[in-house]
């Protein structure tokens, strides 16, 4: 099975429409870092809020927390980063590209074919120094993944958050990586956002829980519209697990290169627990009150990247269809995810309809993301809406001054429909809320049929 979206067009669309450019490109970009632009950074908002609703908002078990991105130096030896956190690295002898072993299977370079020199072990976490003067200064490593974050503020939660087994702990933020190979677009890079729980449960319920995180990260993809045909899970394999887990499954999307992880859960048992409490001396066990016994919790965690989401919701949407002579791009993104919800278009850049086109655009922009736009014709503004996933757009015509009506145009289908101005607000929440324009209130509004 392969993807239907070419990496190369997207990544094109990405830059042109102000989603994603290459970081520091006027000194010729450096090597797998991305800036995300005005629509990109609405949609990785737009991901984050989205989970943050069903993780922490819509849950009873679950508490949030954002713990600094430099932790102590200890933190990486009691978590086995120091020691573990390590890719096996060849080099070409020849044109001195450097590989993950893995990607090089052959023995030669993909590159040229050159011959490899034995694999060495390079630790993937980015290290800077504490302190004024280097030479004296304490090692810190800037954080892998954001995980032991979470660990060492357990007992803190615990204190503070009256919270009893089983819970969780939610945390968005960034990481680093010194990965060997980076690439396929956002899909690795050094620098990266994470979503990650760690879910606390008490041993013997774990496996259960494991399975009921499973279904309910793959739902949340699905809901956010994601086709369930372009989703998987893979169970790793036992010499394939990370040094702290038990158990593990990734999310896989097919992705322009083929399948890989979109998102990994893990069932990391009471290795990070148990370890910070040898390492600390700071009692991290849980006393239990319905059993009255006392315990180091199992960890259940579905750890999410938002650039690896951001791209297969991406993906996911892109589409082309034909529409008269031209193709029609268009990103079918969720309305939740969309960086712009609605476009104010005015017909024509007439003085006449400017005075209700930007009392529109005021109000609007008050409860949605919204965009102005008068440049061009009508027909090219609904193109480079559609292009950049906008579901609505709101038109203002002539006969809008006579009737005070303005049209409504939806992206996936184009229909349009006429509303009153005073009910805008209402019927565009309604749709954007996943609501048919029909149901609409009574006397309010009617169809025009299809854009042409
Ligand atoms: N705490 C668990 C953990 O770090 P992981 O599978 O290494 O697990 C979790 O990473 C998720 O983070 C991945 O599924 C992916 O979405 C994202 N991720 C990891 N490395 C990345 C990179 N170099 N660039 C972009 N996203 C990355």
């Amino acid at each position: 099975m392969t993807s239907k979206v070419d990496m190369e067009k997207l990544v094109s669309l990405c830059k042109r429409r102000g989603f994603i450019f290459p970081s520091s490109e006027i000194y010729g970009g450096l090597s797998a870092c991305w800036d995300y632009g005005p629509l990109g950074i609405e949609l990785k908002r737009n991901i984050k809020d989205a989970w943050w609703r069903s993780m922490v908002q819509e849950r009873d078990d679950m508490v949030g927390l954002d713990s600094s991105i430099m932790m102590h130096p200890r933190t990486w030896v009691a978590s086995g980063h120091v020691e573990g956190f390590k890719d096996p690295l060849v080099e070409c002898k020849a044109c001195h590209q450097r590989w993950r072993a893995d990607e090089a299977k052959d023995g030669k370079c993909p590159d040229c074919g050159g011959e490899l020199t034995e694999p060495r072990m390079f630790n993937l976490m980015f290290k800077t120094f504490f302190g004024a003067v280097e030479e004296e200064a304490q090692v810190v490593y800037l954080r892998p993944e954001t995980a032991q974050g979470i660990f060492v503020n357990f007992a803190n939660i615990l204190d503070t958050a009256r919270k009893k087994l089983p819970f969780g702990i939610a945390q968005i933020g960034k990481a680093f990586r010194n990965e060997i190979t980076a690439g396929n677009f956002i899909f690795r890079s050094r620098e990266f956002e994470m979503m990650e729980v760690e879910f606390f449960v008490k041993p013997g319920t774990d496996e259960e829980w494991l399975k009921y995180w499973l279904e309910e990260r793959l739902n949340w993809y699905v809901k956010l519209g994601i086709s369930k045909e372009n989703l998987r899970l893979r169970q790793h394999a036992k010499d394939e697990l990370a040094h702290y887990a038990r158990d593990c499954y990734d999310i896989d999307y097919l992705f322009p290169m083929g399948w890989a992880e979109l998102e990994g859960i893990a069932n990391r048992g009471d290795f990070d627990l148990t370890q910070h409490w040898q390492s600390s001396g700071r009692d991290l066990s849980y006393f239990d009150p319905d059993s009255e016994e006392r315990y180091i919790p199992y960890v259940i965690e579905p750890s999410a990247g938002v650039d690896r989401s951001a791209l297969a919701f991406l993906v996911d949407a892109y589409d082309e269809e034909p529409d008269k002579d031209e193709i029609r791009v268009l990103l079918r993104l969720h309305p939740d995810l969309a960086p712009v919800k609605v476009a104010i278009l005015p017909l024509s850049r007439n003085e006449a309809l400017l005075p209700m086109a930007s009392e529109v655009y005021a109000d609007l922009r008050q409860r949605f993301m919204t965009q102005y736009d008068d440049a061009q014709s009508i027909g090219r503004r609904y193109r480079r809406q559609d292009e950049i996933g906008t579901p609505l757009c709101v038109t203002i015509d002539f006969q809008s001054l006579e009737d005070n009506q303005v049209t409504i145009r939806d992206r996936d289908s184009m229909k349009q429909i006429r509303v009153p101005v005073a009910e805008l607000r209402n019927s565009l929440a309604a749709k954007l809320a996943g609501e048919p324009l029909e149901v609409l209130p009574p006397g309010g509004s009617y169809w025009l049929g299809f854009e042409g």
